[in-house]
């Protein structure tokens, strides 16, 4: 059975995660990869047969037998890489987040559905297999009327020399950095994000960029998310996700996850944490079945571009200190993308 060949382009920091994950699915097979620092490409090659080049093109024009890329690049080339592949007919699994703006997320959305291939956003956390149990716990209705949802990622990372702080190239500081994967997350446990509320929690560094945020959000379904995002501030939680509901409480953990009914005593726990190889063993193996035709991606375009206008709003509420509307755009009903050029939706940062 042939294997289905991918590409990685930018060979950093996340590029490691997937070269692990590359191990576990004997189906795959990284055939190269594009980096302009030919030692980053060196390092994830180590092991493999990958060849290397400097550029996506060159890569794309030597190698006629590509399936499918990710995109692992700094975000602001996000768009045009995953725009050049998906037009030539390549699979686009794209890091977080989709786009530095709406218009250039709205384009490769366009891009994705015109296209033949398949497109997904990589959010890790979707494939964590705890909140994949928090979800059915909480669709199940055992905890009750979902009233509130906490999702906290707080850590101390030096960004002062990192693209994560230059506007530029990554968009935004912390908000849209940490953010993406929050909206998605409250998102995918609780349904639809319609309005946010977000405020500068200060600052540790003193970056050009926000590096503490805390994010109000209501849901379609009148649940209050609070998400807490931090460079600079370690609060060791060991919970990065909390559900609480009318009858009960569920907490998703770095190590455990369990959830309590309000009449009982004993907490259950019903797994062991985040683990990240299993996450992006899973995103990578669920994309390349969808490539392959065996089965349908777990996150869309939609989920995607969702996360760009939740954030976009996010930011949105940060410069006017007000309730901003989370649209619900839906890629099919996207007919000029260059609406999204001039739109109030598009980044004001
Ligand atoms: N899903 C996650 O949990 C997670 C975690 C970290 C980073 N990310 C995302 O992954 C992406 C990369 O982040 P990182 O931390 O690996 O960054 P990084 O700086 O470690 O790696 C980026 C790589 O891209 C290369 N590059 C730059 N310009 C290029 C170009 N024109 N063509 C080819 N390669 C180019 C750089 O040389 C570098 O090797 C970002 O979008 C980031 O937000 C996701």
């Amino acid at each position: 059975m042939s294997k289905t060949r991918f590409a990685i382009i930018g060979a950093g920091n996340i590029a490691a995660a997937y070269a692990a994950a590359f191990k576990q699915c004997p189906a795959l097979e990284l055939i190269a990869i594009a980096d302009i620092n030919a030692e980053n490409s060196s390092k994830i090659a180590a092991g493999t047969n990958a060849r290397i080049y400097r550029t996506y093109k060159e890569l794309y024009e030597c190698e006629p037998f590509l399936n499918a890329v990710i995109v692992s690049t700094p975000p602001n080339l996000h768009e045009e890489i995953s725009c050049f592949f998906l037009n030539k007919g390549i699979s686009v699994l794209c890091e977080k987040p989709l786009c530095t703006n709406l218009f250039g997320a709205v384009q490769i959305a366009s891009a994705a559905l015109k296209s033949s291939a398949v497109f997904a956003m990589a959010s890790k956390f979707r494939y964590c297999r705890d909140l994949n149990t928090a979800r059915d716990i909480i669709g199940s209705g055992t905890l009750g009327k979902i009233l509130q949802v906490e999702n906290s990622f707080n850590s101390t990372v030096d960004m002062s020399n990192r693209w994560n702080s230059n506007r530029e190239i990554a968009g935004g500081g912390v908000l849209i950095d940490n953010g993406t994967h929050s909206v998605d997350i409250v998102r995918f446990l609780i349904g639809p994000i319609i309005e946010v509320f977000a405020i500068d929690g200060g600052n540790t560094s003193w970056l050009d960029v926000e590096e503490n945020v805390i994010v109000l959000a209501k849901t379609v379904s009148e649940t209050v998310a609070t998400i807490d995002l931090s460079w600079g501030i370690d609060k060791s939680k060991p919970y990065f996700v909390s559900v609480y509901g009318t009858d009960g409480t569920l907490h998703i953990g770095w190590r455990e996850s369990k959830y309590k009914l309000h009449k009982s005593q004993d907490w259950i726990i019903f797994g062991d944490g985040y683990d990240k190889i299993e996450a992006f063993t899973g995103k990578l193996c669920n994309f390349a079945n969808a490539v392959a035709g065996k089965e349908s991606l777990l996150t869309n375009i939609d989920d995607a571009l969702a996360s760009v206008v939740a954030i976009d709003a996010a930011y949105r509420s940060l410069e006017t200190r007000q309730w901003q509307p989370v649209r619900q755009l839906e890629v099919s009903a996207i007919t000029d993308v260059n609406e999204y050029s001039t739109s109030a939706l598009s980044a004001v940062r």
